[in-house]
């Protein structure tokens, strides 16, 4: 797998270095310093910037006493950030400098919308540094939707922020971002739960299922004439202003334009609002509760 170097190598150089004491059988000696990792896909979209500072914003509001870091879990978007000379740590290398600088405890929390494969990658990391031993505990949080309270929640934090203009009879058609890893299902459970509250809001993906061919045919079936297009994902980068809203041929906005129906991109990602950041924010409550 990627990362094996950062996963395996760095851990185990620190345990055998000076700060890797807290394994040796003298972590009684090393203060309680507590901290959160905060850690997102990424994003080289400026537009992105908004949605994560509004998280570190809402996370140090929550948790004023307590140190905060970022990890970004994509290399490629690590890449293209280094090359503007903003430089910015896989999780791997985040939590070595963590324990650098002698955190005992540590709150990983994951911004990613379901645990696919992106949150299961981070799992195996954070596991790495449990297992190593370089803190005292190190525990990841869930991401968005994990739990059947967090679909409840992430229903109404939608039904809360869709366009106030929208009308009822308009359809609503989220972009997820969708995954081959099992928990792609997460989709069309949440436009179950949807349309149970609201029969014309839709769940499609980028990269899974339920693909936007079929979203474009059940909006045709129900003789929808116009459509709001939302980003389910924390930023609107890359996928909502070219998948989504772009002008190519198989944008969202182009397929179902030439549907006949008329479309309106908003282009603002679910961490812009407050209502799917208490959702993470309160994540991070599920680690620290084990740190008293
Ligand atoms: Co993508």
């Amino acid at each position: 797998m990627r990362n094996w170097f950062g996963m395996l190598i760095i851990p185990f150089i620190l345990l055998f270095s000076t700060n890797g004491i807290a394994s040796s059988g003298h972590s009684e000696r090393m203060p309680k310093k507590i901290g959160i990792l905060l850690v997102a896909f990424g994003s080289s979209e400026a537009s992105a910037q908004v949605s994560f500072d509004n998280i570190d914003r809402k996370v140090k509001e929550a948790y004023p006493d307590i140190p905060i870091r970022w990890a970004y879990t994509s290399n490629i978007i690590r890449e293209k950030l280094a090359k503007q000379s903003k430089i910015l740590d896989s999780p791997e290398v985040a939590l070595a400098r963590m324990q650098d600088e002698k955190f005992t405890h540590v709150a990983v929390q994951s911004l990613h919308t379901i645990a696919g494969s992106e949150y299961h990658d981070l799992r195996r990391s954070v596991g790495a540094f449990k297992m190593m031993g370089g803190f005292q505990k190190v525990i990841l949080g869930y991401p968005l939707m994990a739990t059947q309270e967090d679909m409840q929640r992430t229903v109404d934090a939608i039904l809360t922020t869709i366009p106030k203009e929208r009308k009822a009879d308009e359809a609503v058609v989220l972009m997820g971002h969708g995954t081959h890893h099992p928990s792609n299902a997460f989709y069309a459970a949440l436009m179950f739960q949807l349309q149970l509250k609201d029969p014309n809001i839709f769940v499609g993906t980028v990269e899974g299922y339920p693909e936007i061919d079929l979203i474009k045919e059940l909006l045709l079936k129900k003789k929808i004439k116009k459509a709001y297009l939302l980003p389910f994902m924390s930023v609107a980068g890359d996928h909502a202003k070219n998948d989504m809203a772009g002008d190519e041929e198989d944008s969202w906005l182009s397929i179902l334009t030439n549907a006949g129906i008329n479309c309106v991109s908003v282009l603002k990602g679910t961490a812009e609002f407050v209502e799917f950041v208490d959702i993470w924010v309160d994540h991070v409550g599920g680690p620290l509760s084990h740190f008293k």
